[in-house]
């Protein structure tokens, strides 16, 4: 199921992070900030435990988060991603996957895979920007099933609605949340109107 955040403070930095003139600085910084929003959107549902806490006035109790998660980063541009997922999970483990998406067709060529093995009952949270054809993202899930994950959650900033289909089609089991989902493919399998290459903006290689 796809679920798109809609609230005035992602719009805006939506229309920030899409614009050509926005340089790597600023444009790291809102995929910093929009991460951190499709998080506490999609986290609401994390397993909590019930503990006690002394506060300067009084005993109470509170709750702590007691999911053990692996955050997967989609090389390269799911990187960008990254620093706010550790900043709100900073006890979570990081597995890597590598995929790049062949010019032509768009299919994903993976190259790289780190992720440790699943004990079964961790969450996975994958991420990548980019949600275009969905075919990196269908691998990249595809993956972390093979290796003993069952629960998988996606966060992109960006979705074509043929990628959200796709994925759908093949996961129907993984949440995706995402900040925008724009209307079209271009024939260059480019998000329209999209933000252009994820991974040269954050990254600053155009
Ligand atoms: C981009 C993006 C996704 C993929 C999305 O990566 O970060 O991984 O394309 O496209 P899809 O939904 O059609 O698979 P790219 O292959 O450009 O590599 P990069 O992150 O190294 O720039
Ligand atoms: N990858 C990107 O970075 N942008 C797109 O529009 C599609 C794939």
């Amino acid at each position: 199921m796809l679920t798109v955040l809609d609230h005035p403070l992602v719009q805006h930095r939506m229309t920030y992070l899409r614009d050509i003139k926005t340089q790597p600085k600023l444009f790291r910084e809102l995929v910093t900030e929009l991460t951190e929003f499709l998080a506490f959107e999609a986290l609401k549902s994390l397993n909590t435990v019930e503990v006690e806490v002394q506060t300067p006035v009084a005993k109470t109790t509170g709750r702590k988060v007691s999911d053990d998660i692996v955050l997967v980063p989609i090389l390269r541009a799911g990187m960008g991603m990254l620093d706010a997922m550790l900043h709100v999970l900073p006890y979570a483990k990081v597995g890597v996957l590598g995929m790049q998406r062949n010019e032509e067709t768009a299919e994903p060529v993976p190259y790289y895979a780190k992720v440790p093995p699943a004990k079964g009952d961790e969450l996975a949270i994958v991420i990548d920007p980019m949600f275009a054809t969905g075919g990196s993202a269908v691998d990249a899930v595809t993956q972390l099933k093979k290796l003993g994950y069952r629960r998988i959650v996606f966060l992109c900033l960006v979705t074509a609605p043929e990628g959200a289909a796709n994925f759908e089609k093949h996961h129907p089991d993984v949440p995706v949340y995402t900040a925008a989902k724009d209307e079209r493919l271009n024939s260059h399998f480019y998000i329209v109107p999209g933000l252009g290459d994820a991974g040269d903006r954050i990254f600053g290689t155009l």
